[in-house]
């Protein structure tokens, strides 16, 4: 075998082999492939796509090229969640704490930022101290002290993953539904967790941009998940607006502080809480959803998810003293407010340009090898269909560049429509995907 008929045979639109798949996974893996094959391979997987036996098999070899975390020693029903990929998608964060406060043990393993996306490990590395690579015991060791703990993909867990997911973030091949769902999945079923909920962002800030398409990466990653006999749960949420109210690292842990006090924005809570209720019903501590939302919004009025916060970053090393004092977390140089040029309603925004922003400003990566500025980003604080003033302060750029940073605040109002017709607020979830069916959660018109 050779890999370069398998890039010829994927380039011509055919099914690749079990066998195939295993030879590229675990020789790329074993750094026995360069780079540039493997980019290659990528790509020509993003044009012709992969069928359902093969993302299963891509699956499968990816949690191969490492070590499987085995969670048996945990008491109790063990849940992961991981986000398809947003802008201001601050969710992982809070909701670790939240479902850990209440006696669900989470064991995650999450990525960096990918293309125009964040990424919690990224996020989590803004908090001085914080370490995301553990070996498998201290990983087991962390979460059954303290109820909860956020890894990432390392040279001995989902090694083809850590490989392939910083070649896709600079290939142009991260939106793609086989290479998505492989590169969740995997992490998913190596990091052992018996019951995962998934959150598929649909819109134009994620790699879905159509209803149909998160429809089927969600029922793909759902039926990989329960063939495994994890019960996985997926819930389509909308990315046409960013979900949060900044985009950035440091600026995203801030607003995840702020969220377990209770103080953040509607719509970044709606999906915590939907998806930290969802999570408490597979760990078995709430009967229903409803009950579930309702324990976890008691958890963010009682202060115990803060708390949790607190216990999880001190185990995985971080100074937790930035929840009294923010200024711990990296600090930009400079600030730059945006004003509104005209009064009307927020009617769109281009949210993978905002995403894209921020990392023009250094807060993602253009280059594998790129160092990421953690102090940087955007706080937008607008919704869709919000009244705006003209000349009101409407966003704020944080840079350390002066000159990117008053690009950046000009360019942003072209990611911006302000009209004078009133626009209806977006949903915020459109389907629940599950073993039982498809669920829909929305009204459309
Ligand atoms: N999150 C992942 O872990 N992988 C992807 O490909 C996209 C989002």
């Amino acid at each position: 075998m050779n890999i370069v008929d398998i890039i010829e045979k994927k380039k011509s639109g055919k099914a690749l082999t079990k066998d195939e798949i295993d030879f590229f996974i675990q020789g790329y893996s074993r750094g026995e492939m360069p780079d540039y094959q493997i980019s290659a391979l990528l790509m020509a997987i993003w044009f012709k796509g992969m069928d359902n036996e093969e993302i299963a098999n891509l699956t499968i070899s990816m949690v191969h090229s490492g070590k499987t975390v085995d969670l048996s020693r945990i008491k109790g029903i063990k849940v992961d969640k991981h986000s398809s990929g947003g802008v201001a998608d601050t969710v992982s964060l809070p909701l670790v704490a939240l479902v850990a406060a209440n006696g669900v043990p989470v064991a995650k393993m999450s990525g960096r930022g990918l293309g125009h996306t964040g990424g919690t490990i990224d996020k989590l590395e803004s908090i001085p101290g914080f370490q995301v690579e553990f070996d498998i015991e201290k990983f087991i060791e962390i979460v059954n002290r303290v109820g909860g703990a956020i890894i990432s993909q390392s040279e001995e867990l989902v090694l083809a993953d850590k490989k392939m997911y910083s070649l896709r973030d600079v290939t142009g091949t991260v939106d793609s539904m086989p290479l998505i769902a492989s590169s969740i999945m995997s992490k998913k079923i190596a990091a052992g967790s018996n019951a995962i909920v998934l959150d598929v962002k649909v819109g134009n800030g994620a790699f879905m941009q159509s209803l149909e398409d998160a429809l089927v990466l969600s029922k793909t990653m759902v039926d990989i998940g329960n063939s495994l006999g994890r019960e996985t749960v997926a819930y389509i949420t909308d990315m046409n607006q960013p979900l949060g109210e900044t985009i950035g690292n440091s600026l995203e842990v801030i607003e995840a502080i702020d969220i377990l006090k209770g103080k953040g924005g509607m719509r970044l809570s709606g999906v915590i809480e939907t998806l930290g209720g969802e999570s408490l019903k597979l760990g078995g501590k709430a009967e229903t959803l409803e009950e579930g939302k309702r324990i976890i919004r008691g958890s963010i009025q009682n202060g115990s998810g803060l708390k949790k916060f607190a216990e999880i970053i001190e185990a995985q090393g971080g100074n937790n003293n930035i929840i009294k004092d923010i200024s711990l977390l990296p600090q930009p140089e400079f600030k730059f407010v945006v004003i509104a040029p005209l009064s009307g309603y927020l009617h769109f925004v281009q949210t993978k340009s905002l995403g894209r922003l921020a990392n023009f400003l250094g807060a993602g990566r253009e280059k594998k090898e790129d160092k990421i500025d953690l102090s940087v980003g955007v706080v937008f604080k607008k919704k869709i269909g919000d009244f705006i003033d003209k000349e009101e302060e409407i966003a704020t750029i944080f840079a350390n560049d002066k000159r990117k940073g008053e690009q950046a605040a000009l360019d942003f109002l072209k990611y911006i429509e302000i009209k004078d017709e009133q626009t209806k607020p977006l949903p915020l979830l459109y389907y629940r995907v599950s073993k039982e069916g498809i669920e829909k959660l929305f009204n459309e018109g």
